[in-house]
């Protein structure tokens, strides 16, 4: 057998990639968009490096066109998107903005017309503010709003698009917003944060029941992040540490969501906050579990933390990404097998990428033998996971371009498609070159 034939795809299997609205979109002030928490917190000194912000981030909102073009030369069949809460609803709720919910329906058309499958998830992290203003996740109401937003947008969306994932990432938002303040609100207390939790489980329940009574033909999902999670040093303390943030971080969504309970230690602090009937109501039947993974994170016991814990260095020999995270590629088909046994559903990795600071060479190439590298080990450990017989059907790189990563402004790139913020031009790097030929079958992992 040559090295070539060593990988096999099933023919239906799905090659994507993925973005989120707050992160490319820009045209934060127009045609109606009402500002996001994010919006906020790039306004807050020190929260997000060099002060960028969102406001035109690679200017999506008006080269889609030019961007759906770059994904049909890539070949892939599928692109994961998010809709921007605030663009559709400004204040969260209330008066519809019909020119934010155009926006969607030309990029979805787009979509269509390239023979790529539109992929839609409902919230990846831009809470409008009007929602913030009204207690945010913390107000048990908010799952209420958010399956209103959600009919919103599937009777707008739903004869065309039929995939649907309801969030991004529940426990990074909610632990880095309302616990650590990474990220927005930015609040620091574990009774918000528990309620956070829960409210969001609830408005994800909430979400499926919507989803699944008004898109005929629906197929739906919810994205975690799952990665395991070790102690720095094997010390009781951060053994305690490495438990708990495993609770928070791997657990505390899709337990109640798949399995109908909370894992322990966070089901004992939760009890005050859960109301008769609402594990039914966060336990509702779903298609596929959408997983995010990087690699593998480290924990540490910190008593300064609103949790105790926090994040400990990769051993010091541990090979890593330009950027510093850990690369261990053998811990993702580890995961994929053990999460095919723990949930019984169907798996899309929905996010899998290495953040870079490459730049164009003096011939305007972009070389990134790093990323090339991560995703090769990555792609080559999900198919040693399907292998040995995990349900793995679609595989979806973050991300299609360079974009606003959060706290850290524009100062990693993730992209395999370089974007140059003063230009807006678009250069695909040499991973994209190297995705397109795994996706025709030139290229092998
Ligand atoms: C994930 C997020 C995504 C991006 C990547 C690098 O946690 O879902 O928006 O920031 O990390």
């Amino acid at each position: 057998m040559t090295e070539k034939s060593s990988a096999v795809w099933p023919r239906d299997f799905v090659w994507g990639v993925s973005t989120s609205s707050y992160q490319i979109e820009g045209a934060a002030r127009e045609d109606g968009r009402g500002p996001s928490i994010w919006d906020t917190r790039c306004l807050i000194k020190g929260r997000v490096a060099n002060g960028d912000t969102g406001d035109v981030a690679c200017d999506h909102y008006h080269r889609y066109r030019e961007d759906v073009a770059l994904m049909t030369d890539i070949g892939v069949k599928a692109y994961r998107f998010s809709v921007a809460w605030p663009r559709v609803l400004p204040r969260g709720r209330g008066a519809v903005n019909e020119a934010g919910l155009a926006f969607y329906d030309r990029l979805i058309d787009a979509l269509l017309e390239a023979k790529i499958e539109p992929w839609l998830c409902l919230y990846h992290w831009d809470l409008p503010q009007g929602i913030d203003d009204d207690g945010g996740w913390v107000n048990r109401d908010s799952a209420g709003w958010f399956a209103d937003y959600t009919a919103l947008v599937a009777r707008r969306y739903g004869d065309r698009v039929k995939r649907f994932a309801t969030f991004n990432e529940f426990s990074v938002f909610t632990l880095f917003g309302y616990a650590l303040d990474w990220g927005a609100p930015g609040i620091t207390d574990r009774a918000s944060h528990l309620k956070a939790i829960h409210h969001v489980n609830l408005a994800h329940g909430a979400a499926v029941d919507v989803l699944r009574s008004l898109v005929p033909g629906v197929s739906i999902g919810a994205i975690h992040n799952v990665q395991g999670t070790q102690p720095e040093s094997d010390t009781p303390e951060n053994r305690a540490a490495a438990e708990l943030l495993d609770e928070h971080w791997n657990r505390a969504f899709p337990e109640p969501q798949i399995l109908g309970r909370y894992p322990p230690q966070v089901g004992r602090a939760m009890e005050p906050y859960i109301q008769a009937g609402d594990m039914a109501r966060i336990c509702r039947p779903i298609d596929w579990f959408g997983l995010n993974h990087y690699g593998p994170i480290f924990a540490k016991a910190d008593p300064n933390t609103t949790w105790g814990f926090a994040w400990g260095s990769a051993p010091a020999d541990a090979p890593r990404s330009d950027i510093g995270w850990p690369i261990y590629p053998d811990a993702f088909r580890d995961l994929l097998i053990d999460l095919g046994r723990r949930y019984r559903l169907p798996i899309y990795v929905t996010e899998n990428g290495c953040g870079g600071n490459e730049v164009p060479d003096a011939n305007g190439v972009v070389e990134d033998k790093t990323r090339i590298g991560y995703l090769r080990a990555h792609i080559g450990a999900m198919n040693e996971a399907m292998k040995a017989g995990a349900d793995v059907r679609g595989y979806f790189v973050w991300s299609l371009l360079d974009n606003f990563e959060w706290g850290s402004g524009y100062t990693i790139r993730f992209g395999i498609v370089y974007v140059d913020f003063a230009t807006q031009k678009r250069i695909p790097k040499s991973s994209a070159r190297w995705y397109a030929g795994l996706i025709e079958g030139t290229e092998s992992v």
